[in-house]
């Protein structure tokens, strides 16, 4: 089979690239010819660990293109995959989906012979009926299915979550669509992954309601921490009585500056506005769009009380900026609240992080940027652990303690343990963990 891959942002990127190495023949579309030509030196726009050497492999094996030329990428493909973005409607959480419905239009006048197009980008319900009446109305005449094929992928984790999904969720309501999945998905028949057919809406409703769920499991566990805080009880140990209760699990229990990135923000908004418009509005999913959007700030407000209430004329050194580790992504990331906050206080910022500060430059003014976390904390007053980046997980607190002026570090990630930095001689904060445990 051939895939025709729409948009090489990066769901598009990971999706083709895995889809070729599970033996496709995989056509990579996007507009900007600059991607495509750095793509054809082999330089991935994203950092995604793993995902430059899966690359040059497919594309040495012949499997894996990248072209501008939507038109002749479409007219050979068996299966069109749309992957362009969806970002947030300017004035309201809705998805603008104007990208998606001008690639349709696109791929409807040149697909010859029967194809399957497929929605991968996260979509609200109804976009792929609308897609199906966007094909037929510009190509009466064009034999295709439209089916939705939500991705789950993790930033960070990309390639392993492609590669070995908890499940697939396909919404193909015709044999021959489902066919042409089962092929894509072969791969994934040898590893028994679950994989679920459903109607177009149930497979889009799937994606925004695992996305809003896990968003709101982590916004609990960020107020159960808040309440431990109150009561001096620990919060990795409540998460973890209630996480081995099979029916709630332990992933997603892990308390910090709340959710960021590229998804959970977005998908939760968008569900929002959904659940609003056709009037079964989603309350629990509204307040913890609330809860984490003031909470982000509010980590500002105890990164200033934790250095003294008064932070004018003082420093803080801040580790890390992108919205989790192993990502240069920085939308959506508490760091964005947090160090503009710290620097509308008066306080001066000194900031590293591994791969986000390109962007974070751009992002962040006025920031100091510093080479590794040691010259970031080189006479700060305290520092601020944001992001939990392998790199900050074994400082030498020797060292640290010489290079700041007081041993002070507020850890929003629970990277270290109050008993070893007490012993370490540092004034310790962290999240949901009493000071000086019972
Ligand atoms: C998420 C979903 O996991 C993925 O299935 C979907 O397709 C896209 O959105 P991603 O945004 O890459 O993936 O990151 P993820 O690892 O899920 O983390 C999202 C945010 O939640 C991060 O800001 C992270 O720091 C935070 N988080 C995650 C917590 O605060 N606690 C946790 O226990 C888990």
């Amino acid at each position: 089979m051939r895939i025709a891959m729409i948009g090489t942002g990066y769901v598009g990127l990971v999706s083709g690239a895995c889809f070729s190495e599970f033996g496709t023949e995989v056509v990579c579309v996007d507009k900007d010819s600059s991607k495509i030509e750095r793509l054809h030196r082999n330089e991935i726009p994203i950092y995604e660990p793993g995902l430059d050497d899966l690359v040059a492999r497919n594309v040495e094996a012949g499997r894996l293109s990248f072209t501008t030329d939507l038109k002749a990428a479409v007219k050979d493909a068996d299966a069109v995959f749309i992957a362009v973005g969806t970002p947030t409607r300017r004035g309201g959480g809705h998805a603008d989906l104007s990208y998606v419905y001008a690639a349709a239009r696109e791929i409807a006048e040149a697909i010859e012979g029967y194809t399957v197009i497929v929605t991968k980008s996260t979509v609200p319900v109804g976009t792929g009926r609308e897609v199906e009446r966007v094909i037929r109305e510009t190509r009466p005449d064009a034999d295709f299915d439209v089916v939705s094929n939500p991705e789950f992928l993790r930033e960070g984790s990309a390639i392993e979550d492609f590669m070995r999904p908890d499940r697939v969720v396909i919404g193909a309501e015709t044999d021959r669509s489902r066919e042409a999945m089962r092929q894509l998905y072969r791969a994934l028949f040898l590893i028994e992954t679950p994989i679920m057919f459903t109607s177009l809406e149930t497979s889009e409703l799937t994606k925004y309601a695992a996305n809003t769920f896990l968003a709101m499991k982590i916004t609990f566990i960020n107020e159960i921490a808040d309440l431990c805080e109150k009561v001096g009880a620990n919060v990795h140990d409540v998460a973890k009585g209630i996480g081995l209760d099979g029916r709630i699990g332990k992933k997603f229990l892990h308390p910090g500056p709340g959710y960021g990135g590229s998804c959970f923000p977005k998908d939760t908004m968008a569900l929002v506005q959904t659940a609003q418009d056709v009037g079964a509005p989603l309350r629990i999913i509204e307040t913890v769009v609330d809860i984490n959007a003031k909470r982000k700030r509010q980590m500002a407000d105890r990164i200033i009380a934790f250095a003294g209430g008064d932070v004018a004329g003082k420093t803080i050194a801040v580790l890390g900026l992108t919205f989790k580790p192993n990502t240069d992504d920085m939308r959506d990331s508490p760091s964005l609240d947090i160090v503009p906050a710290l620097q509308a206080a008066g306080a001066t910022v000194r900031a590293f992080d591994p791969e986000g500060m390109h962007e974070a430059a751009r992002l962040l003014p006025g920031v100091v940027y510093c080479k590794d976390a040691y010259e970031a904390m080189d006479g700060a007053d305290v520092a601020a652990l944001v992001t939990e980046w392998n790199q900050f997980r074994n400082l030498n607190l020797a060292k640290v303690k010489a290079l700041l002026k007081e041993p002070a570090l507020i850890d929003l990630r629970n990277v270290y343990s109050p008993q070893d930095m007490a012993a370490a001689g540092f004034r310790y904060e962290s999240i949901g963990r009493p000071v000086k445990p019972r």
